[in-house]
């Protein structure tokens, strides 16, 4: 199958979220699946195209804005470790800048610079004639690709066997746009605007509009996919996903092993597999020395962390009604490896401040010390209000770093509730969204951290739990299939 894959995001290159880490990661499988996939994204100016061997083409696409046309350098290369090709769309005034989204607040310009993106999607397919059969566009930043496919390209016989799938990573970030400019810039105009599939509250939504407009519509697990019909996670869009239903359907993203994987992670101190557990627990030596977490005389005090976005989503709220306590009682030490809202840099910088030796605090993002954080850990801590689908609960269930999670989306589809009677399960969940029901699960986990029996079967059973990408893909592919009935 030819899948053209329209991205803001794609690790290593540009990444802030899980998105990236999926977009690199699928096509990848797909490739070694004998599928054809190839992915676009911007060429951010923060992408190192000389370390990932990205070089020009003498590829200019024209791409029609409003009333006038627009262009666009093709950049080529690969999606780094495979043989995936991967084209660099570059466009100085909307790409060359500090920032992917916003630096730090949101560009005042998202919305025409990811409607020429979306539409300079298909015209790269179409300037390197790359007949797709699937169009495979993740969140608002690309859903006006899905819309093009089905209006101004309608009757292209370029894309006549192209299928539309949209993949939502997170029903939050919508896209909303100033009607008058949008549909200006995506060559609509506003006259058939009010009730149509592009409005939401007088606005544009880029969100809605891909769900209306979409063959297929595809969220990150099969639990998030059914409370985003629901008020509470429906992020007001639940309506037009109810009147989708049919076709709309959860596939849970998969681990890359190849990058996540304790016997042959580059960053960490120690190597370490299933049959050599033991050494899981040098790496935590090794990383409470160097980070200066040792001075406390109990070295086998358990070590909490948490990787993440600052943001409401991932529950930081009802953690910060626990967290201090936990330090100052000594119930374990903590490490954060995260950035985002201020109000929760500073309540982290605030903790560091007041409980030196006890707290690592790492505002910022690093790939490597996320490794090294969650290798180190004893446990992984998810008190997300609502979790799409959540990768670094599967990342850390491999190095037996125990995750600690609120029941919600993905994070209810991976983790099972340890049982000591059992001897079954890879974590601990609680339901609700309050600290209370978190703390409890917190204190389920800390007792059998001290069972030597329990606690050494509950990592067995987490390093064995698998959520491998080639998984995820397949399941794609029959998504995919089942698109193509459709046109
Ligand atoms: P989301 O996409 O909502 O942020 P995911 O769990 O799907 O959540 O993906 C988060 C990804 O970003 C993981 O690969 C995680 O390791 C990484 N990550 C998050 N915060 C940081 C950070 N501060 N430094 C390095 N990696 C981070
Ligand atoms: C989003 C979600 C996260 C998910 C990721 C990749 O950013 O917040 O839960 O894992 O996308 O699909």
């Amino acid at each position: 199958m030819n899948i053209l894959v329209a991205s803001a995001e794609m690790a290593p290159l540009a990444k802030t979220g899980g998105l990236a880490d999926v977009v690199q990661a699928l096509p990848t499988e797909w490739k070694k699946q004998g599928h054809n996939p190839i992915v676009v994204i911007p060429k951010y100016s923060s992408i190192d195209t000389n370390k990932y061997g990205f070089e020009p083409t003498n590829i200019v696409i024209c791409v029609p804005i409003s009333h006038w046309m627009e262009y666009a350098r093709l950049w080529k290369g690969k999606i780094p470790g495979s043989d995936v090709p991967c084209y660099l769309v570059e466009n100085q005034d909307y790409f060359n800048r500090n920032g992917i989204y916003g630096d730090p607040n949101e560009f005042f310009d998202n919305d025409r610079r990811f409607i020429f993106f979306s539409r300079a999607v298909l015209e790269t397919a179409k300037s390197l004639n790359f007949k797709p059969d699937i169009l495979h566009a993740h969140d608002f930043h690309t859903a006006f690709s899905i819309a093009f496919l089905k209006t101004h390209y309608r009757n292209d016989d370029f894309f006549r066997n192209c299928a539309g799938v949209f993949t939502i990573h997170n029903l939050a970030y919508q896209g909303w746009f100033k009607p008058q400019r949008a549909m200006d810039f995506a060559c609509f105009g506003t006259q058939n605007f009010k009730g149509s599939w592009f409005e939401k509250n007088n606005s544009v939504n880029a969100m809605k509009t891909a769900i209306m407009f979409a063959d297929k519509i595809t969220t990150v697990s099969p639990t998030y996919s059914r409370e985003i019909r629901w008020d509470y996670y429906g992020e007001g869009l639940q309506e037009p996903l109810n009147k989708r239903s049919a076709d709309l359907i959860g596939v849970l993203n998969g681990a890359d092993y190849t990058a996540w994987n304790p016997a042959t992670d580059k960053y960490i101190f120690n190597k370490y597999d299933a049959k050599s557990l033991a050494k899981k627990q040098d790496n935590k030596y090794a990383f409470l020395a160097e980070k200066g977490l040792h001075k406390e005389d109990n070295l086998d005090l358990p070590l909490v962390c948490v990787i993440s976005r600052l943001a409401e989503q991932k529950g930081i709220d009802i953690l910060m009604y626990k967290l201090e306590h936990y330090l100052f009682y000594g119930n374990f030490r903590f490490a954060l490896v995260g950035t985002g809202d201020q109000r929760y840099i500073e309540y982290f910088n605030y903790l560091s401040w007041k409980y030196p030796g006890k707290i690592l605090s790492h505002i910022g993002y690093s790939n490597p010390l996320a490794h090294q954080t969650i290798c180190a850990s004893d446990f992984i801590l998810l008190p997300s209000r609502y979790e799409p689908c959540g990768l670094t609960q599967m990342y850390a269930l491999k190095y037996g770093t125990i995750p600690i999670v609120r029941s919600t989306g993905g994070l209810a589809d991976t983790i099972r509730e340890y049982v000591p009677g059992s001897d079954l399960g890879n974590g601990f969940l609680f339901i609700n969204y309050n600290h209370e029901d978190m703390d409890f699960a917190i204190r389920r986990a800390l007792h059998i951290y001290y069972d030597k029996h329990h606690w050494d079967k509950v990592r067995q059973n987490a390093m064995q739990s698998d959520f491998s990408v080639a998984d995820a893909a397949k399941k794609y592919i029959e998504v995919f299939r089942w698109a193509k009935e459709k046109i």
